[in-house]
């Protein structure tokens, strides 16, 4: 029987402040805690129903910050709170800059068996605390509906009142509240007045699609994986330099991640470059750099591997943990 839903702090600017209500974009990340947050959250006990809540602090960052030490951290506390009987589901707040590489980060280590019984939804804000009309409560709540949701499963993110997939969602906008989009696939849902309206359901392929798991991510640093833009005028000078001997083994370069043109084309310059560093033994992956759609493959296997659909940062989060596996 279900007894509570665990709320993981991490920062972000639902955590902000800034000087001035007015202040929608000086103010300061991560300076509230997530008790914090809660505790001026109107209506939640309403929300929660019967639930009781738990609150924990696992980071405090702006998101643009966020590495690998904390990926480890706030997976290894999501695992510890999924696996307990009496937790409904988690409710991570975060900042909204990665918030998409970091769901799907999860999707990726957290245990299989779990995310097809249990949801782990996270939410963020594009106002700060101090706003005067801030954002993040009513992202608060709507990820509290979709988290007691029945038919909630797997790595989800809520924001604006859509629900989308850790897969498919992406950042799009650097200012509208409604800054996040699934390109194609579209949200999974609606969250109107408390009630969440499924349009899809929780993709099952993204729960734990190449499971790795939470015990296996490495303390020391993780696989080097970059990420290179193809673009006019491009040229293969920043491969090589990558590529080059490093200082010491923490900084290889292991992967490359190259953001093609269109259907995931390279400039020439750059498709030498990235012909010796895959020589060399660094693992190239092709994705595109549109916002909508992923690269189309032809019949004949091509000279890079394909990013299987995957953004380029969610294709570099695969590259690391396959690189580390
Ligand atoms: C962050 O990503 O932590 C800051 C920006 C935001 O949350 O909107």
């Amino acid at each position: 029987m279900f007894k509570k839903l665990v709320f993981l702090g991490t920062g972000g600017t639902i955590a902000g402040t800034a000087a001035g209500v007015n202040d929608n974009v000086g103010y300061t990340a991560a300076q509230l805690g997530v008790g914090e947050l809660l505790a001026a959250l109107p209506g939640l006990q309403q929300v929660l129903g019967g639930l009781a809540f738990f609150a924990e602090q696992v980071a405090q960052v702006d998101s643009k910050d966020m590495g690998w030490p904390q990926w480890r951290e706030l997976a290894v506390r999501v695992q510890h709170h999924l696996v307990q009987p009496d937790v409904a589901s988690i409710v991570i707040t975060h900042g909204t800059d990665t918030l998409e590489e970091t769901a799907f980060f999860l999707s990726r280590v957290l245990p299989q068996k779990w995310l097809a019984q249990k949801a782990v939804v996270l939410t963020c804000a594009m106002r700060p605390a101090s706003s005067l009309a801030p954002d993040g409560p009513q992202n608060v709540l709507d990820a509290v509906a979709v988290a007691q949701s029945d038919v909630a499963r797997g790595v989800l993110a809520v924001c604006a009142g859509a629900v989308h997939s850790a897969r498919d969602v992406q950042k799009v906008h650097p200012y509208r509240l409604d800054a996040f989009d699934s390109g194609d696939a579209g949200p999974l849902a609606y969250v109107q007045e408390g009630r969440v309206r499924w349009l899809h359901a929780c993709p099952v392929a993204d729960i734990g699609d190449q499971f790795f798991p939470v015990e296996a991510l490495s303390r020391d640093a993780w696989p080097r994986v970059e990420i290179i833009l193809s673009y006019a005028g491009a040229t293969g000078d920043t491969v090589r330099a990558l590529c080059a001997k490093p200082v010491d083994s923490a900084h290889v370069v292991r992967g490359i991640v190259v953001a093609g043109t269109g259907n995931g084309t390279i400039h020439q310059h750059l498709n030498t470059a990235l012909r010796e560093a895959q020589a060399q033994g660094v693992r190239v992956l092709r994705a595109t750099r549109c916002a909508y759609g992923s690269v189309v493959t032809g019949t004949a296997a091509g000279e890079f591997a394909d990013a299987q659909g995957l953004s380029p940062v969610k294709a570099r989060i695969a590259l690391m943990l396959e690189l580390m596996a």
